[in-house]
């Protein structure tokens, strides 16, 4: 009798550190999103890329000197919040060669002020973007097992050897740094107000890449994960990063570029290629950078059921709709904040439960968003 009851007690122990040290690795790690497969993006007839071959020749000349240039290029992927595919985004464009991703390097200031002072951001993340940071900020990340990973394969190689530790100690991030023509950095905690001064910069070669998703969306993912979903807290900040996205757009028009997670994961080869318009004006994908799509979001491993597939990525780019919890969907689309941002993105409010959750209402408000 007693014997049994304290093995139950061991039991439940177990149960409950398992727990505990899963919810620790979800709260810890922003577990990336995968996107579904497209089998048109697989066959590449109508999202390859295939715009290139139909420019004339003096056009060459142009990328070439562009994609030689001496000066780093710098991107911030900048997301609203997490849970929109900022991770997935990241990797795919650190997948390319000499280039190196910053995996929120802000992540050590969550909750401070300070990531609402745009002159303390903008200082920080031009000496990460530089090379120049400080020795205690190289230990801190370095020290960052899973942040570290994403820096450069050199380190996620580390992750073969016999001691990982002592590998990733001999590693020069800084020499990695310098040596690199394509710096990145993952932003999920700060505004996009807050990098203005950045922008403002004539002697950076600085990008922006703004990724949105439904808000909706965002926090059914967030609840699923276990996270704390804060309508107003995701919605505000979402509707303030349009705002500044819209304002700065107007003065900053090719600094900054707006990647929306349904189209990047409905039609991945389509939207990667018109980022790398926007980043180089070559809109052919990188070799590695196709091969990171193909295998990243095109396996067949995410196709369900036997329907046809096309269908089906449209149908998981919306699955969220019959995910959500009523409760949850009814407070995000009460919050002003979010009827606005919603609206905004061009998607629809719903206002009921029994709307939402009939896919003959389109999501979409206006037609041309509904590429299929
Ligand atoms: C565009 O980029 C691709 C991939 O990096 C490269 O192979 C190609 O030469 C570039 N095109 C031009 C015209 O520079
Ligand atoms: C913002 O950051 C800068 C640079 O770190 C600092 O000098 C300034 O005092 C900060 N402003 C506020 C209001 O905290
Ligand atoms: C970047 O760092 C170098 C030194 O490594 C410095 O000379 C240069 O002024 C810095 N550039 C910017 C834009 O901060
Ligand atoms: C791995 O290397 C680190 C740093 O060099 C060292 O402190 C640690 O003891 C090593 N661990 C093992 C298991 O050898
Ligand atoms: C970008 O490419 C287009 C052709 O696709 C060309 O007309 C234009 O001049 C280029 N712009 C820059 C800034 O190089």
């Amino acid at each position: 009798m007693r014997n049994g009851h304290r093995t139950t007690i061991k039991y439940t122990s177990l149960i409950i550190l398992i727990v505990a040290l899963f919810r620790f690795w979800v709260s810890h790690v922003n577990v990336p999103l995968k996107c579904y497969s497209d089998e048109e993006g697989n066959k590449g007839i109508e999202y390859g890329p295939t715009a290139l071959e139909l420019q004339s020749e003096h056009v060459l000349l142009n990328f070439i000197s562009k994609r030689t240039l001496h000066e780093p290029l710098f991107i911030i992927v900048l997301a609203d919040s997490g849970r929109v595919g900022s991770s997935l985004l990241a990797e795919l464009l650190s997948s390319d060669t000499n280039t190196i991703l910053f995996f929120e390097p802000l992540f050590k200031l969550n909750k401070s002020p300070k990531l609402e002072n745009g002159t303390f951001v903008s200082q920080f993340l031009e000496k990460v973007l530089n090379c120049t940071y400080d020795d205690k900020f190289e230990k801190w990340f370095k020290y960052h097992v899973l942040f570290r990973r994403f820096y450069h394969p050199v380190v996620k190689d580390c992750q073969k050897t016999k001691n990982e530790t002592d590998c990733v100690k001999h590693v020069d991030f800084r020499g990695l740094c310098k040596a690199s023509t394509v710096r990145i950095i993952k932003v999920i905690r700060s505004p996009l107000m807050s990098v203005e001064k950045l922008l403002n910069r004539q002697d950076l070669n600085l990008r922006i890449l703004h990724l949105q998703r439904d808000p909706r969306a965002a926090l059914s993912s967030i609840n699923k994960i276990g996270w704390k979903a804060r309508p107003q807290k995701i919605c505000t900040q979402m509707l303030a990063n349009t705002l500044a996205f819209e304002a700065f757009v107007q003065k900053h028009p090719s600094k900054l570029h707006k990647v929306r997670y349904e189209d990047l994961c409905q039609y991945p080869r389509d939207t990667v290629s018109k980022i790398y318009s926007f980043l180089w004006n070559n809109s052919t994908i990188p070799e590695p950078v196709v091969n990171y799509i193909a295998s990243h979001m095109e396996t067949e491993k995410n196709v369900k059921g036997p329907m046809s597939r096309t269908k089906d990525s449209k149908n998981e780019a919306q699955a969220w709709r019959r995910e959500i919890k009523d409760t949850l969907f009814m407070d995000a689309e009460k919050e002003f904040t979010c009827r606005m941002s919603i609206e905004r993105y061009g998607h629809r409010v719903f206002w009921s439960v029994v709307d939402l959750r009939n896919p003959k209402i389109p999501i979409a408000l206006y037609e041309d968003e509904e590429r299929n």
